[in-house]
């Protein structure tokens, strides 16, 4: 049976799972069994060739104890309890993600933090409550795996929901130097797994925001071009 099958809709961890996700990354995000044997530490470690510590921090030196933070989809090992640690009980730390099992597993990774909540929703269309204010919004390594629509929705919508004087930080890959032997494994691995990766390589994330000029964009890059750390402010 393919993972679009009709009867699939009826599986509480299918219901509502957009079709990109059944479509492509079934055994990755979707399919209790695999994301129970994927959601540690060394997984991430090894996707992304040993670079996950200074990636995660270039999102968690951004959060200032007592800060308002929304983190658009859960990511595999403990990123989540540590960006949630680091806001603080006087602060709150909000966590979206599409998928149920994705839910489940950043439930009970944030179970006992009363300044946190799970939200099941898409990231492109998070209805943020009117009083609800983010001084930080980070989406970590989601943009390079949803379509390139999509890609243009939650740039967008992080955008508008950024208040002046607050930060969306986007950490995801980026075009690799040719010299950087990585490259061509990425090519391969976005060929066959990753099909809507690559056009992280051609675009800047600026391109997906309607606005751009209204915002400063301060892009770093890591590990010879592999990964980028974007940080988006209001202009003055
Ligand atoms: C953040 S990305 C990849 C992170 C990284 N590769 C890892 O180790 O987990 C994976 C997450 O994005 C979620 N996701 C995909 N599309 C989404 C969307 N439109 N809105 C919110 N979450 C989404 C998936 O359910 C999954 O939990």
């Amino acid at each position: 049976m393919t993972k679009n099958h009709p009867s699939l809709a009826m599986d509480p961890y299918y219901e509502g799972v957009p079709a990109y996700m059944t479509e492509v990354y079934d055994w990755a995000y979707v399919d209790p069994k695999w994301v129970r044997a994927l959601d540690h530490n060394w997984v991430v470690r090894v996707l992304l060739f040993l670079n996950d510590q200074r990636l995660m921090r270039a999102y968690l030196n951004e959060i200032k104890e007592g800060m308002r933070v929304w983190q658009l989809a859960h990511v595999y090992g403990d990123l989540v309890t540590r960006a949630a640690r680091k806001v603080g009980p006087k602060g709150a730390f909000h966590l979206t993600d599409v998928t149920p099992i994705q839910i489940e597993h950043g439930t009970r990774k944030l179970a006992g933090m009363e300044w946190t909540r799970v939200i099941r929703s898409d990231a492109a269309s998070y209805a943020i409550g009117e009083d609800d204010r983010y001084d930080l919004i980070c989406s970590f390594f989601l943009l390079h795996e949803v379509p390139e629509e999509k890609k243009f929705e939650i740039v967008n919508h992080m955008l508008e929901k950024l208040p002046k004087g607050s930060k969306a930080v986007f950490v995801d890959y980026h075009n690799p130097a040719k010299w950087q032997p990585i490259r061509y494994i990425l090519k391969v691995v976005n060929h066959y797994l990753e099909p809507f990766a690559e056009t992280m390589w051609k675009n800047e994330i600026q391109h997906y925001a309607s606005k751009a000029e209204r915002f400063t964009w301060r892009k770093k890059t890591f590990f010879g071009g592999v990964y980028q750390c974007v940080v988006v402010e209001h202009k003055q």
